[in-house]
């Protein structure tokens, strides 16, 4: 079976990019990165892109007018045969044009166990819940928000005197092992 070709779309610090980037260099991950598309000029993730001798782009967004980014980013995608969208930290609302465009093919991560805390500070959202565990999330992106197939979880810990800032870092922890382990499982699967 082929490995995917993918396209990462990441608006930040990229550590989940750079996870699957070294999870691909490592042997761990059989796949190939096609291309990094960002929203944020400054998104340190291209960096990490680019030292790697790894197609970045960025693509000004225009909230007014979500499917400009959209289409230009669906474009150049399709452009590329790319097999797997990964959205890694794309701290955009996505519109049905995208999701259908991409329907099955498009995965997202998220910083808590789904289906509870989803949406912004999920980290937050299950800190001051008193959960005693929280973890990470991997599924298929689908038109209701962070409600899609789950694909595969992480958990960890949370501890008495624990803290957000602390409990966030442990999660991330796993998201950088959740998200190679879990492309692979869902390609596996799909192709
Ligand atoms: C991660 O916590 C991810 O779960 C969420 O956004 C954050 C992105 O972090 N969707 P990074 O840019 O990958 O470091």
């Amino acid at each position: 079976m082929p490995s995917p070709k993918l396209a990462v779309l990441a608006s930040g610090r990229g550590s989940n990019y750079k996870a699957i980037q070294e999870a691909i260099l490592n042997d761990q991950l059989d796949a190939e990165i096609i291309i990094l598309i960002t929203d944020k000029e400054k998104a340190p993730a291209r960096e990490i892109a680019r030292s790697n001798g790894t197609e970045e782009m960025y693509i000004p967004y225009d909230r007014k007018d979500r499917e400009v980014f959209e289409r230009e980013a669906a474009r150049i995608i399709k452009e590329k045969d790319v097999d797997l969208v990964i959205l890694a930290g794309f701290m955009r609302l996505i519109t049905p044009y995208f999701i259908n465009e991409f329907e099955g093919r498009m995965l997202n991560i998220h910083p808590s166990l789904l289906p509870n805390f989803k949406g912004l500070d999920a980290q937050t959202q299950a800190f001051e819940a008193g959960v005693k565990e929280a973890g990470c999330t991997v599924h298929v992106v689908t038109e209701e928000m962070d409600a899609g197939p789950i694909i595969s979880q992480r958990k960890v810990p949370v501890f008495e005197n624990d803290t957000v800032e602390a409990l966030s870092a442990r999660i991330l922890v796993e998201e950088h092992i959740l998200y190679p382990e879990a492309i692979s499982k869902y390609w596996d699967s799909v192709a």
